[in-house]
């Protein structure tokens, strides 16, 4: 693997590796995919002023969000169905983010169960929470997941319905019928088999997830929750006010990677509003494109607290499960340390604001 230099020699190995059906469900978007390209471009839009002459010979990467402590503010995005990529699945993922001193954000939607996963998530792990129609599954999630030990809870709010990927629509994707959603069991076998008829991850959405997702239940889930509640996919800055208001302790600033309304804007481009309005009231974090380590060094310089990556977590488990995603997070820390230097930036509370500019 060490030939495979940065995350783009990664992303193109696990591409040519892949299967087309699984390839194109991690890495497509929805519709012209115009906002899975903007996510990536507008980190490059912003151009790091750096500061000379700081005494970056030692450097302190450490972050706390929501309680959890990480050795530095990068953590991993839920995806679904982690045993796409590679048989150790989510299990994996979790240990390399151990091992890289971070934490990771399980999905609803992973193939091995949450609780097997908390046991190799040894410095935390949050649980991602889809809402569904049966609300006594979503109640059972929600009290597993803290049973299990979960630091927070994010609830994903940008899928009231399932965005059309045309990708998976040329492929007839489905999800493998023999990788189990096993979350979901054995809470009912029936939700935990997407209808192949039905077609993938929209199908799946469209009958299980409740549209008519409000503000009321966000008030349920933070009054039922004992760990902070996150709200994710806000791309506003009126709705994360709003979330804040209705009892959320966090943020996350995302587009759901470009897999959902297709025009949606970069997370780039609307995270230092959501920022500012949030002000200390709750934790910011983003996701969408996030590749270098200097689109990390923006993002904290643009308020954000923590960020995440999503497909890059994918990539790393198809070259080489645990040690493919270690490797992916291991080069992102390296570049990020260079980049915190050459910044002038000897702590994360270093990283301000001063240090981007929109060139
Ligand atoms: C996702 N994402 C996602 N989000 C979520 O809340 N629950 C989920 O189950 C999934 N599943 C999922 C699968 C795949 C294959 C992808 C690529 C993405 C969205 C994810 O959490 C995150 O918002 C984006 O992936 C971030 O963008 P990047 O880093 O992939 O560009
Ligand atoms: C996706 C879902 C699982 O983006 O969130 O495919």
């Amino acid at each position: 693997m060490n030939e495979l230099i940065n995350l783009a020699d990664i992303e193109r190995a696990a591409l040519a590796q892949l299967p087309a059906g699984p390839r194109d469900y991690y890495a497509g978007g929805a519709a012209d995919e115009l906002t899975l390209r903007a996510n990536r471009a507008a980190w490059d839009q912003w151009s790091i002023h750096y500061r000379v002459m700081r005494d970056v010979a030692k450097r302190d990467h450490r972050a706390q969000v929501l309680g959890t402590a990480l050795d530095w503010p990068l953590m991993i995005a839920p995806t679904a169905y982690h045993q796409m990529a590679h048989p150790d699945g989510e299990v994996a993922t979790a240990r390399a983010a151990a091992d890289c001193g971070t934490a990771l954000v399980l999905s609803t939607l992973s193939n091995y169960p949450m609780e097997q996963v908390a046991k190799a998530a040894t410095r935390g792990w949050w649980f991602q929470l889809y809402v569904y129609k049966d609300r006594g599954i979503t109640r059972d999630l929600v009290s597993r997941a803290i049973a299990a030990g979960c630091g927070a809870i994010a609830v994903t709010v940008d899928a009231p319905v399932g965005a059309r990927r045309e990708r998976d629509v040329r492929n007839q994707f489905a999800f493998p019928v023999e990788l189990p959603m096993s979350n979901l069991l054995p809470a009912g076998e029936r939700y935990s088999k997407p209808d192949l008829a039905q077609g993938g991850f929209m199908g799946y959405v469209n009958e299980m997830l409740d549209p008519s997702l409000n503000w009321r239940d966000l008030d349920w889930l933070c009054a039922t929750s004992t760990v902070p509640v996150l709200v994710k996919g806000v791309v506003r800055g009126d709705d994360a006010l709003t979330a804040v208001e209705h009892g959320a302790r966090g943020i996350i600033v995302s587009n759901h990677g470009g897999r959902q309304l297709d025009s949606a804007p970069a997370t780039a481009v609307v995270l230092p509003e959501i920022a500012t309005l949030v002000g200390d009231r709750a934790a910011v974090l983003v996701d969408g494109g996030i590749r270098r380590g200097t689109d990390l060094l923006k993002a904290l310089a643009l308020g954000a607290n923590a960020a995440l990556i999503g497909r890059p977590a994918l990539w790393g488990l198809t070259v080489g499960g645990q040690a493919g995603v270690r490797h992916v997070l291991n080069l992102l820390r390296a570049e990020f340390d260079i980049a915190m230097a050459l910044a002038g930036c000897e702590s994360v509370a270093a990283i301000t604001e001063d240090l981007v500019r929109p060139d």
